[in-house]
């Protein structure tokens, strides 16, 4: 008999190397793929686009059921689309960046989202692996697997910023700063914020190399296949 799905939760700030490591294990493991953080750049970016001031809570909860997002799962081409619109692109920029922790802080936004991404969980065949904040706390709480990913402020201001090289001038000191102040403003949200849910694995980055963060969650996942 086929072995039942299998349901990964990866948490943790920005900079620790989970959507590359959450891609990298679906791939390896045939699982589907969700990145929750381009859903909340790509609502983010729909409110900046259609004139919702972001920092009106009121505003940007009446908005909050109007785009229609889909995101497609495929960890080797994943996509993200917001009304019939590839987001791909501008959920990247620097202004949605700023703009999406004020956004994501909104409980209509994250009710809405959370539905989404459950049910997106609940389709994939053989299961998925799904990177945010709060999937192993609020997501996803039966999750088979939850990983908390961490490394240090300086480490992984070193790694956006070599993700952003050539995209955006950028210097590592003002990244550092403002990942700092976006994942603060991440933890310290009333709604589901940053979180290691108990259960979880905390796996430290710092000094690690990406192949042997996917190896040691490859590892985790397996371990707990064989015992189901
Ligand atoms: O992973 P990312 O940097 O692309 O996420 C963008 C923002 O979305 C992040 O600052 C916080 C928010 N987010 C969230 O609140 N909950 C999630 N599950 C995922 C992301």
């Amino acid at each position: 008999t086929a072995p039942a799905a299998v349901i990964v939760g990866i948490d943790g700030p920005s900079g620790t190397g989970k959507s590359s490591t959450s891609k990298a294990v679906a791939a390896k493991l045939g699982l589907r793929y969700l990145d929750t953080g381009a859903q909340y750049r790509a609502i983010t970016w729909w409110m900046l686009s259609n004139g919702i001031d972001v920092d009106d809570a009121t505003a940007v909860a009446e908005a909050a059921g109007k785009p229609e997002i889909v995101s497609g799962t495929d960890p080797s081409a994943p996509t993200i689309v917001v009304d019939g619109a590839d987001a791909a692109g501008p959920i990247r920029t620097q202004e949605v960046t700023s703009a999406v922790s004020a956004v994501s802080a909104v409980p209509e936004i994250r009710t809405r989202l959370t539905e989404l991404q459950r049910a997106i969980a609940a389709e994939a065949p053989h299961g998925i692996v799904v990177e945010g904040r709060d999937i192993g706390t609020t997501v996803l709480p039966d999750a088979d697997v939850k990983i908390f990913l961490t490394a240090s402020p300086e480490a992984r201001a070193a790694r956006r910023s070599g993700e952003l090289k050539g995209k955006e001038a950028t210097d590592l000191a003002a990244t550092q700063a403002a990942l700092v102040k976006r994942d603060a403003a991440d933890s310290g949200r009333k709604t589901s914020p940053l979180a290691k849910a108990d259960d979880a694995v905390e796996v430290d980055t710092t000094e690690l190399t990406l192949d042997q963060v996917i190896e040691c969650v490859v590892t985790l996942v397996e371990e707990k296949r064989s015992a189901a």
